[in-house]
């Protein structure tokens, strides 16, 4: 058995953190492996899994543009990445591509040495209805959370997430205003939104105006690592996190579908934070 060969293929890849990190773990755990960046532009998918394929490469992770369209070029795919209809690792096993999603699960995983309550027992906001709050509300609802709405700038899309998860949980959409309104009902705020991002910085999604002193506040965001959003939880006595903690996580998970290993997550968000310290504005 030689080298055995992994990667993340998506378009932009340039900035990926992805290989830095996980050729890290491997030299760190003494795995004989290598991961690359393939920049793979979205009408050449299908060429880019035959040579998976062909090239017997033993895994990927999937980004931008590519973690829906891949679906029908695998084998198999785990039931949460199913209802989520997004995959984001890929496992080769013996021939065989099964498609998996870390993304919610890692997030879960971030956000578990913060919680004060059960996450059983916490009232949840999410904000925004699109690609990542599916991953994090349908694996929510997946892993048995009951109390999780939804608020996001066209409400009908925060309806129809919530009407098209499978998983039981009592949610009610809302519009951001009507959040705002009620803020102090939540135990745990997160923003799953693009608001904010570089190089929009000044911009939050929802003022946090009345939410209760003991709050958790979570942005997906890690460019800048402080987000206004998260500034403006912090200055009302929020404990925040910024989405260091879910890529982390996300590669955690992956890492250990291929390797059997559960790495040092502390070493990882190191990497990334030297990676981002390069190129964070903020
Ligand atoms: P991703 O896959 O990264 O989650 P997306 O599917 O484009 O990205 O979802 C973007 C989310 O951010 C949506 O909830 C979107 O709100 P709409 O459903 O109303 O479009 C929200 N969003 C993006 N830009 C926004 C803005 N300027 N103000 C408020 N919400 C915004």
């Amino acid at each position: 058995m030689g080298m055995k060969i992994f990667g993340v293929i998506g378009d932009p890849i340039e900035h990926s953190m992805s290989p830095a990190m996980h050729n890290d773990l491997f030299q760190y755990y003494q795995v004989d492996a290598i991961y690359h960046k393939f920049r793979v532009e979205k009408d050449q998918l299908k060429e880019a899994i035959d040579g998976i394929r062909g090239l017997k490469i033993s895994g990927v992770n999937v980004t931008i543009p590519h973690k829906v369209n891949i679906i029908p070029y695998l084998d198999d795919i785990e039931e949460i990445a199913r209802e989520i209809g997004a995959v984001n690792t890929v496992v080769n096993n013996k021939g065989k591509l099964v498609g998996y999603n870390t993304d919610g699960l890692g997030f879960i995983e971030a956000l578990k040495p913060l919680i004060k309550l059960p996450l059983s027992q916490s009232k949840i906001l999410l904000i925004g209805a699109g690609g990542a709050a599916r991953a994090i509300y349908f694996t929510l609802a997946y892993t048995g959370v009951k109390d999780i709405d939804i608020c996001n700038r066209t409400k009908e899309t925060a309806d129809y997430l919530i009407q098209h998860c499978k998983y039981n949980a009592n949610s009610n959409s809302l519009s951001i205003p009507e959040a705002e309104n009620c803020l102090e009902k939540y135990d745990i705020i997160i923003n799953t939104t693009s608001v904010g991002m570089h190089p929009n910085i000044d911009k939050s999604p929802l003022s946090l105006k009345n939410i209760k002193l003991d709050t958790l506040v979570s942005d997906i965001i890690y460019n800048p690592l402080l987000s206004t959003f998260l500034k403006d939880a912090k200055n009302k006595g929020a404990t925040v996190q910024n989405g260091v903690g879910m890529f982390v996580y996300q590669g955690a998970l992956a890492f250990e579908k291929w390797t059997g290993i559960s790495p040092d997550t502390k070493r990882m968000e190191n990497i990334v934070l030297d990676k981002l310290g390069g190129n964070t504005i903020c």
